[in-house]
């Protein structure tokens, strides 16, 4: 099959790159010259594991390539991706459908033959629609059908979230575009990857109810670990056996600092403004993007208690800061509200990151980067660990103790037993919803 794929932030680049790993020619493309001519020569603009070796094998192959010319792509294709932006729009919650509509009507110009044109952004219910309806009015002559296939690609866990899926969700209308969709996907039928074929609103109200629910679960932990915190209880224990109830299951059940990056928070509120524009308020959803709100904050007096209520003039290591583990993206991170609370309050913040420099380093003003947790601890008075990159999971506590001025942990992620952190030297130790302990003062 001749695919274009319309954009290639990190959901068209990489499900451009799958599907002509299942052998369709695929062309990708973007409307950024200098994003083109990098791709073109091989390089990644993200950072996702697995994703250079995959595109050099298909580009070697003769199966994709990247241009940006809209219109040369979409020539002969039997199906065109559009896998823009829909960012939070100013002001109002709302998702920004302008490139989506902007894409759709360049397809339009461009169609020859007939197409299906299948949005892949995430997009709110009635958008696909409205696709069709731009389509037909901007070339009559369009010979094609809409469909609409909501991706559910974790960032740092992306290919193999695209090859091995829990389901593929294609909204339709036609038999026809069913069949195509189904010809595009049918190598996953070999894993047994459900396709469930709805229409066009269920599918994209699917895409919604799926991020809000998976964000409902985490801020469900976030607050009950508030709880633990003031009752005794500890939240991993709670986490593990309600998880090990099939109903509830054990995904998604981490308490942390909060959701973040590019999905839960730009789509929860664009779920929220839908069911506000329906007079069916989502007040559930509405509580959710509070809380977690609330959570985020929360993190900042945590570090400031476990410092005796103050950092002014105290060193902070802070170990990691893009929104998760195997990602370059700092998009909605809670390390860029955590960070600057704890400089405006006076500490000196020495950051470490395996990935997040390149972006950090235009949001985090201020910060010291360096590469190596243990010299970034040393002389700290405080390490905080707010993301769980393998690369903080085994460190040597004895000797991150023993670098410290002030050995004290917060550990954002719950990575490390209490029990260890103590016996390691540490003063002082704060974990999510679970007993932390603090020396008392000599
Ligand atoms: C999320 C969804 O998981 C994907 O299914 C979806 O396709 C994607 O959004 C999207 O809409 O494009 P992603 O944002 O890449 O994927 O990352 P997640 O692994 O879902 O993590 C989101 C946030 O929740 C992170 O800040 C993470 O640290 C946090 N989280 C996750 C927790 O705090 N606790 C958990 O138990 C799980």
């Amino acid at each position: 099959m001749k695919i274009a794929m319309i954009g290639t932030g990190y959901v068209g680049l990489v499900s451009g790159v799958c599907l002509s790993d299942f052998g369709h020619e695929v062309v990708c493309v973007d409307s950024d010259p200098r994003k083109v001519e990098m791709l073109t020569r091989g390089e990644v603009p993200i950072y996702e594991p697995g994703l250079d070796t995959l595109m050099a094998r298909n580009v070697q192959a003769g199966r994709l390539s990247f241009t940006g010319d809209l219109a040369a792509a979409v020539h002969g294709a039997d199906a065109v991706f559009i896998a823009v932006g829909t960012p939070t729009r100013r002001g109002d919650g709302h998702a920004d459908l302008t490139y989506v509509f902007e894409a759709a009507r360049q397809v339009a110009d461009a169609l020859d033959g007939y197409a299906v044109v299948v949005t892949k952004s995430t997009v709110p219910v009635g958008t696909n629609r409205k696709v069709g309806e731009i389509i037909a009015a901007t070339n009559p002559q369009a010979e094609f059908d809409v469909a609409s296939n909501p991706e559910f690609l974790r960032e740092g866990a992306a290919i193999d979230d695209f090859m091995r899926p829990d389901r593929v969700v294609v909204g339709v209308e036609t038999t026809r575009a069913a069949d195509v969709m189904r010809d595009i996907y049918r190598p996953l039928s070999l894993r047994d990857a459900p396709i469930v074929t709805t229409d066009l609103e269920s599918a994209e109200m699917i895409k919604y109810a799926a991020n809000a629910f998976l964000a409902t679960k985490i801020t469900f932990i976030n607050e009950i670990a508030m709880l633990c915190e003031r009752t005794g209880a500890d939240v991993k224990q709670v986490a593990r056996a309600i998880g090990l109830d099939g109903r509830i299951g054990s995904k998604f059940l981490h308490a942390g600092p909060g959701y973040g990056g590019s999905c839960f928070p730009k789509d929860t509120s664009a779920l929220a403004r839908i069911g506000q524009d329906n007079g069916v308020p989502m007040r559930i959803t509405e509580t959710v993007i509070a809380v977690n709100d609330h959570v985020r904050r929360r993190m900042i007096d945590k570090i400031l208690d476990l410092c005796g209520g103050s950092v002014n003039g105290k060193a902070i290591a802070v170990l990691g800061v893009t929104f998760k583990p195997n990602t370059d993206d700092m998009r909605e991170a809670p390390s860029l509200t955590i960070v600057p609370a704890l400089i405006g309050a006076g500490a000196q913040v020495r950051v470490v990151d395996p990935q997040g420099r390149r972006e950090g380093e235009k949001l985090l003003p201020g910060v010291t980067w360096l590469t190596d947790p243990y010299e970034a601890a040393t002389g700290a008075d405080c390490v905080t660990i707010l993301t769980e990159w393998n690369e903080f999971r085994g460190l040597d506590l004895e000797r991150l103790a023993g670098a410290m001025a002030v050995p004290r942990m917060a550990d954002l992620r719950n990575i490390y037993d209490p029990r260890d952190v103590a016996a390691a030297g540490f003063e002082a130790y704060e974990g999510v919803g679970r007993g932390g302990f603090s020396a008392p003062a000599a």
